[in-house]
């Protein structure tokens, strides 16, 4: 293995405009003929044709500058020596790039950096890895005529505050690269250049640490800093990295891919790759720097057994945690029925795993109780998606977002949830693009450095769908349906049914303004700018799907597109944007009980003969449990096993302490996991898990995009997880197929699922990455669906009818909660809790609006006592005009809070999705944590205990 590194072409690639094209230039570098397009600079050209003009202030990933003044250039015909980077071609140009007076030229350039940079090359940490130190040689730099005694920035205090990478001034040459990135590819606009001439000097914020600016930790400034200036700390502690892989980040559904850069055994860093897909090279703080839960001290690589909840841990042979697991199935299944048991596969581990555990449950447990994460964020998104278009799954590409024109962002928060999609989606704001955002909370997209949304409708939680079908009505009412489109591409009835619906009065502007609270002319200029405004998409998150109508909005979302036309072409389209990191694939993997891979009915007796054949079983036709399910069927005395592989139902899950009493009432719990999570507190087995850096497979994003995950370093408990399903069925004695690679798994996956029967990883090695469906139709895969037909033929319009909540605040508890997630943590918590991203956010606050906690006697920073008619917990407040009087906020990464214990069952009509979002509660002044916190602690404390061997 090697170290991977991309070519730098110095300035960004020309690209047409969707449906343009751009003219050629020819001219000529060194004699040699070139050609490229129109609006390419001499740099880049050069590079094309493998000149390697010397830069230090330019990269590829930004727009040129010109203040090196390093890669001058001659043109035939024309005075001075202009800088390469930034001088544009033109036909019949002759360019020379090296002679006498540019060397001369360059090496008294080089001279002044040098002149006031430490010569501290053998024991800097970017020694060998430095872009000054490369151009120095480059140049033939040998000496500085002027000595290093005069004026210099040589001794600048250095600013360690940010947990993974240092900024040292002394090493600065003020390229401003870091600005740039930071405002071009990032968007957070957190670095200047603060002082002028020689005094001039890169500052965060307002002149201060960086820990106490806007900087969001995101990494783009050390990318791109060609000097030791910004450099991560791991690199000055382990030296500089030696070889790599590519491999795909396992937190959210961006999928980003980085380049996992290591020394010996150890990773030393993980940079993003400029090739991947998804993220063209950038990343936020978790992918880039919060990958150190994989070796942290609480990690178990061991496996353990236990007969009672209340027992110590004792850790155990592979040999003997399988055969337990084993037996206590069969003995189960042998005395409560085959139903008795059941799988929870998980969205943060490889298809490959997900798909494996799955058809335990179904070949091995002979029951379809399998179910996955996805249950209780996107269920409704693949049940409305496919209802409508017939597929279950985001319409486009991420790189349709450089043609759109009005965004319409609904329940989401990008910044925190997706950032390295938010920072596309605020480059194409600051181009001109349009975004709508509707949410109950006033997120960072409404208004942050340089972009500002034309309209926020803060709705009250729960009323989505009457919001949604307002702007339908506003459309229909006004005239603006593309009625070409929806003549040639949907179902005639049903359209005539909806918008006659649509017009209905409760569906008016001023009807839904009564119950959401958005103004009636607000409505009226969001519909209006999403139907006339261009290519107009919608972006949406959990913040739809986690509510009793979840499945209701999804539809309503998908009618909005179909009637404008917003579908089937770059720049439209409806984009969910899925939570975890895999959480699209699990679900195209069959993870959910009425669906066998690719989203085919398990009652349907074509699909049963297709893997029936393939696995050499008969499969039960019936759909097995939801999580929800088998828990209740738990507290009632029928299911009595459960294998969950990463996931921790225990706090990601609804009503915790329904979850709890599911789970303490099964006589075997089998948890597979990194960490002892909270669903190991009630578990009898645990099997060590691996972290994505330990194995070989592959993730599917949010824009169906098939990612490699490569194995970076051996998996700690020695076995990955896909390793560890097999031994389980062997000691189970079944057989649920021999592979010596994921690869054979994927190639199953390939016979079976006709969306998957291009998907190979010779190919996603050869393509980078793949888009399914993938097959003989698309063999390279589908960036946009839906382009001429819909995949379910027409489309189909649905009735939205708006039913409200029956979690409505009332006397008892008057205001309504919802919950998200903040960027430094992830979910549950359990990878960024154990890394430094802790320092952004040691535990969750609770937002309130000033207005309800003066009426409480609240002040900032008050411990508060926040219930529900399902539990109560506490946590701190932040008071905060974000959300609106009658609202409170928070997240729930860290267990302690346990903001699960607050929200209720109630869940989405059609796919049991819980409604995270809405839950009526009050909040009262408090000393300190709950007794149910104080209670909670000590039972994680005691079952967390291993007995000494
Ligand atoms: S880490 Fe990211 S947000 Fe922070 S200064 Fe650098 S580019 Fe800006
Ligand atoms: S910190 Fe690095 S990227 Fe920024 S101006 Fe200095 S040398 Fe250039
Ligand atoms: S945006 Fe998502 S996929 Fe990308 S680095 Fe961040 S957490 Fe990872
Ligand atoms: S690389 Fe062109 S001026 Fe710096």
């Amino acid at each position: 293995m090697s170290l991977i590194q991309e070519a730098d072409f110095g300035t960004p690639e020309i690209k047409p405009a969707l449906g343009t094209t751009i003219a050629s230039v020819t001219l000529k570098i060194d004699g040699f003929d070139v050609t490229v397009p129109e609006g390419t600079s001499i740099m880049r050209a050069a590079a094309q044709i493998g000149t390697k003009i010397p830069k230090l202030c330019a990269t590829d990933t930004l727009n040129a500058f010109g203040s090196c003044r390093l890669c001058l250039v001659e043109i035939e015909g024309r005075a001075g020596t202009p800088a390469s980077c930034t001088t544009l071609v033109a036909p019949g140009m002759s360019v020379i790039t090296g002679n006498e007076r540019l060397r001369k030229l360059r090496k008294g350039v080089m001279e002044l950096y040098i002149s006031d940079h430490p010569l501290d090359c053998l024991t800097c940490g970017a020694n060998g890895d430095c872009e000054l130190q490369d151009a120095a040689g480059e140049v033939g730099l040998r000496d500085v005529r002027y000595g290093y005694q005069g004026e210099n920035h040589t001794h600048s205090a250095k600013d360690v505050s940010n947990p993974y990478f240092d900024y040292d001034p002394s090493k600065c040459i003020v390229c401003s690269r870091c600005v740039r990135a930071c405002e071009e590819t990032q968007g957070t606009f957190a670095l200047t250049i603060d002082g002028r001439g020689f005094g001039s000097r890169v500052a965060a914020g307002q002149n201060e640490p960086f820990m106490s600016s806007e900087c969001v930790s995101c990494g783009a400034c050390v990318a791109a800093c060609p000097t030791a200036t910004l450099i991560e700390k791991k690199v000055v502690e382990i030296g500089t990295p030696e070889h790599s892989v590519v491999t795909t980040c396992a937190y959210c559904g961006v999928g980003c891919q980085f380049k996992a850069e290591m020394r010996g055994p150890e990773l030393v860093r993980m940079v993003p790759y400029k090739d991947g897909k998804a993220n063209r090279g950038h990343s936020c703080i978790k992918g880039r720097f919060a990958w150190g839960y994989a070796t942290h001290r609480e990690r178990k690589t061991v496996p353990m057994v236990r007969e009672r909840i209340t027992d110590p841990w004792r850790e155990t042979t592979w040999e003997e945690a399988l055969g337990r697991a084993a037996s206590e199935i069969k003995r189960i299944q042998a005395k409560y029925g085959r139903s008795s048991v059941g799988g929870i596969t998980s969205s943060r581990c490889t298809n490959e795993e997900t798909y494996l555990v799955q058809k335990l449950v179904r070949a091995g447990f002979h029951n379809n109780n399998v179910d996955t994460c996805a249950r209780v964020c996107h269920s409704p998104t693949g049940f409305g998606l496919s209802q409508t278009y017939g597929t279950s799954a985001g319409t486009q590409d991420f790189d349709s977002i450089e043609h759109c024109d009005v965004m319409l962002v609904i329940g989401a928060n990008p910044t925190d949830g997706h950032p390295v999609f938010a920072s596309r989606m605020k480059k194409r704001l600051r181009a001109g693009a349009k975004l709508i955002v509707i949410d109950p909370r006033r997120i960072d997209m409404v208004r942050s450095p340089h972009i500002e949304a034309a309209m926020h409708l803060p709705l009250q939680p729960g009323t989505n769908v009457a919001v949604v079908t307002a702007l339908a009505h506003v459309i229909v009412a006004e005239g603006l349906v593309n009625t070409e489109f929806v003549r040639e591409r949907c179902d005639a009835e049903e359209f005539a049914a909806w918008s006659d619906f649509v017009l209905e009065p409760q569906n008016s502007p001023e009807s839904v303004e009564k119950l959401s609270g958005v103004p009636a002319d607000l409505i009226r200029r969001a519909a209006r700018l999403y139907a006339t405004g261009g290519n107009a998409a919608i972006f949406y998150g959990l913040g739809v799907t986690e509510h009793s109508q979840g499945t209701t909005t999804v539809m309503a979302i998908a009618n909005l597109a179909m009637a404008t036309g917003n579908i089937g072409r770059p720049g439209v389209g409806v984009n969910p944007l899925r939570g975890q990191n895999n959480v699209q694939g699990s679900c195209d993997m069959g993870s959910f009980p009425h669906e066998l891979p690719g989203y085919r009915h398990i009652s349907d007796d074509a699909t049963r003969e297709i893997f029936g054949r393939e696995w050499g079983v008969a499969l039960d036709p019936e759909p097995g449990l939801r999580i929800n399910n088998m828990l209740d069927a738990a507290v009632d005395g029928t299911f009595k096993a459960l294998y969950v592989q990463g996931e921790d139902i225990a706090q990601s899950d609804p009503d915790s302490k329904h979850v709890i009493a599911g789970l303490e009432a099964m006589e075997c719990v089998i948890v597979q996991d990194l960490f002892l999570n909270e669903t190991a507190n009630y578990a009898h087995i645990f099997l060590p898990g691996t972290s994505f850096l330990e194995k070989d497979g592959t993730f599917t994003n949010a824009e169906r995009r098939i990612n490699r995950v490569r194995k970076v370093i051996k998996p700690l408990p020695g076995l990955a997880d896909w390793e560890v399903t097999l031994k389980l069925a062997d000691a189970l004695g079944v057989n649920i197929g021999t592979y010596a690679h994921p690869s054979e798994i994927m190639d199953e996956v390939a016979r079976t699922t006709p969306s998957f029967a291009g998907v190979s990883y010779a190919a996603l090695d050869a393509q980078g990455s793949i888009q399914w469906p993938c097959n003989e139709e698309a063999p390279e895969g589908t960036p946009v669906m839906h382009i001429d037909r819909f995949v379910r033929g027409e489309g189909r319009f649905m009735i939205t009818e708006y039913i409200p909540t029956e979690e409505r605040s009332g006397p008892r508890f008057p205001l309504l909660l919802t919950t998200g997630r903040i960027l430094s943590q992830y979910n549950v918590g359990a990878q960024t809790r154990r890394t430094e991203n802790s320092r952004w956010h040691e535990e969750d606050v609770l937002e309130i609006h000033p207005h309800d906690a003066e009426q409480r006697g609240i002040r900032e920073g008050n411990w508060v006592r926040l219930a529900s008619r399902a539990g109560e917990t506490s946590l701190r407040v932040r008071l905060t005009d974000r959300v609106a009087p009658g609202v409170v906020y928070t997240t729930f990464h860290h267990p302690l809070t346990q903001a699960n214990v607050i929200t209720t069952d109630f869940s989405d009509w059609a796919t049991n999705c819980p409604e995270y979002k809405v839950t009526a509660v009050q909040v009262s002044p408090s000393n300190g944590p709950s007794e149910w916190q104080e209670d909670y602690q000590r039972h994680s404390d005691l079952s967390r205990r291993i007995a000494a061997e």
